[in-house]
């Protein structure tokens, strides 16, 4: 799902144009930010184009996972939010400017926006890594690709039409294409400006109009982009945001009667519970929900491009990526050549705080650390061997929420660690002999995301890269779902629907047949 594919190896190619070059934390706490108050940070949710707090005044306090202190709030909104929301969103649809403007003027307000974030580059970088824990340069790289979603659906939005069908005698058949009306986005923490960025790149390229609902770790960067798009001039209503818990507001948002197409990016069991609130209005949803992604190694692979890439592919953003490569199948008679040198790279592997832009941040909050450090120790319980583990920095506040990378060996397939998405650095080997059994292990789990098959052969790079079951997959290389023109999405437990490139546009709108019977 993200984007800052490049030092993986894949082919992304974006990453220009943010150009932030010196961000600290200090650079944070400054006027840069939407308001400020005496205690702390106040951000407020977007409604209907205004600035509001939540209907109760209550707020969610926000913490930095790299200490564990808390430096903002955000309104903890509940279900006459999200109505008010909604309400507004369907009015914007329906009656207002938006509802009136030509696709090609659409466009440019999206590349209205993808200007502003490029002014506000080293803002949004610095405030998505102090509100996720991600390192100052993952930040950086998440403004860069979050900037290309918008470039690339703000030159799309005039790009998609429909046919004319042969038919009758005496008549003229076509297909409009048409948005579905109030899309509601609920987002992860994990890549807060990349998910939404592509869910909001789409929806609203295609003319729908948005209530967005962040995941209560991470809304910052969510609130900054809203009011930025205020700024391009979207109208009234076009790009709504609330804030709150999942529970409250999420639930409120999915299954609101006046939502018409529900996207989703999360676990398997919150999209479950988002598909059944949709189900009862009778509305479509896309689902992203995560995976447990193999890298199959051969033994003619080049390991030298490969073992950089296999070590990115999980421990890029603390593991905490849907499309991870957690997973790496190595054939025997390269095993403990492969396992050997991975051993090697993760002892070295140091986690430290955001701003001190080591190998890898802390876990979001003190719950996925613990999901993480749980994951480890049932599986060292299990009697899987631990071949290397890297440290947490000394020099690492006592309050942040730190889980040190861990290599496991010789992985039982049916294992916890093989099977269930950790979200975390943890990565497990495999040993396969030969071309069926790797076949077999890639597809061994319920998940379908991503896949890297690394090996010289030609025909065994097309053969493989058509039986694994997967939505991407990378031959000598490994995107993590990198690139914004690239179509995304899951098999299997990973999901349904298809994001990014044109074919996010497929699913943010709907086919209209019109028929004129001409005699
Ligand atoms: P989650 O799936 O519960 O949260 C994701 C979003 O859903 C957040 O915005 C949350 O507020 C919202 N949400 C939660 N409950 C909801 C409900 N009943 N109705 C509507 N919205 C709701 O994920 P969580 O609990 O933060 O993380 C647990 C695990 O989920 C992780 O360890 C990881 O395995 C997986 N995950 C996968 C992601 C991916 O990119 N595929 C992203 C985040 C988590
Ligand atoms: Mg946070």
């Amino acid at each position: 799902m993200l984007d800052s594919a490049s030092r993986a190896g894949a082919p992304a190619g974006h990453g220009t144009g943010a150009g932030p070059e010196s961000i600290t934390t200090g650079q944070i706490m400054g006027s840069h930010l939407s308001t400020t108050v005496a205690e702390g940070l106040a951000f407020m949710q977007i409604v209907d184009g205004r600035k509001v707090d939540s209907l109760s005044g209550e707020r969610i306090d926000v913490a930095c996972p790299s200490d564990g202190k808390v430096f903002a709030s955000i309104p903890a909104s509940g279900s006459a939010d999200v109505d008010t929301a909604v309400k507004a969103a369907h009015t914007a649809f329906s009656e207002g400017p938006w509802s009136r403007m030509p696709a090609f003027e659409r466009g440019r307000l999206l590349t209205r926006l993808f200007n502003l974030i490029g002014e506000h580059g080293d803002e949004l970088a610095a405030l998505e890594s102090r509100d996720t824990g991600k390192p100052v340069r993952q930040g950086k790289a998440d403004v860069a690709a979050t900037m290309r979603y918008y470039e690339f659906y703000g030159g799309a939005a005039d790009k998609m039409h429909g046919d004319t069908i042969p038919f009758l005698n005496g008549y003229t058949a076509l297909t409009l294409r048409e948005p579905h009306g109030v899309v509601a986005g609920i987002i992860p923490w994990n890549y807060p400006l990349q998910i939404l960025a592509r869910v909001a790149g789409a929806a609203l390229a295609m003319g729908n109009t948005l209530v967005v609902k962040p995941a209560e770790d991470a809304s910052l960067s969510t609130i900054r982009i809203a009011e930025l798009a205020l700024e391009a001039g979207f109208p009234a209503g076009v790009f709504n945001v609330i804030t709150g818990y999942g529970a409250e507001a999420g639930a409120a948002l999915s299954a609101h009667p006046l939502v018409d197409y529900v996207t989703f990016t999360g676990s398997p069991l919150t999209g479950t519970r988002i598909q059944q609130a949709a189900a009862v209005n009778n509305r479509g949803v896309t689902m992203e929900l995560g995976g447990k992604s193999p890298q199959i190694v051969f033994a003619d692979a080049d390991l030298d491009a490969a073992l950089p890439v296999l070590v990115n592919a999980i421990i890029q953003n603390g593991g905490q990526t849907c499309s991870a490569g957690s997973r790496v199948l190595i054939e025997k008679p390269v095993y403990e050549a492969v396992a050997t040198a991975l051993e090697e790279r993760f002892s070295k592997l140091v986690a430290g705080p955001h701003d001190a832009d080591l190998d890898l941040g802390p876990m979001i909050n003190r719950k996925q650390m613990e999901r993480v450090t749980g994951y480890v120790a049932a599986a060292e319980e299990a009697g899987i061997p631990v071949l290397a583990r890297g440290s947490v920095h000394a020099d690492a506040p006592a309050g942040g929420y730190y889980a040190p990378p861990v290599l496991f060996g010789s992985v039982d397939p049916q294992a916890a660690i093989a099977q269930e998405e950790v979200f975390g650095p943890v990565l497990s080997l495999f040993a396969f002999d030969g071309e069926e059994e790797a076949i077999r292990l890639a597809n061994s789990t319920e998940y379908g995301l991503v896949a890297g098959v690394w090996t010289r052969d030609g025909a065994r790079q097309h053969r493989v890269a058509k039986r694994v079951r997967a939505g991407q997959v990378f031959v000598n290389g490994y995107g993590a779902g990198g690139g914004i023109e690239l179509p995304f999405g899951g098999f299997k437990k990973s999901g349904h629907g298809r994001e990014k490139g044109f074919e996010a546009l497929f699913d943010m709108s709907a086919t209209k047949t019109i028929v004129f019977n001409h005699g």
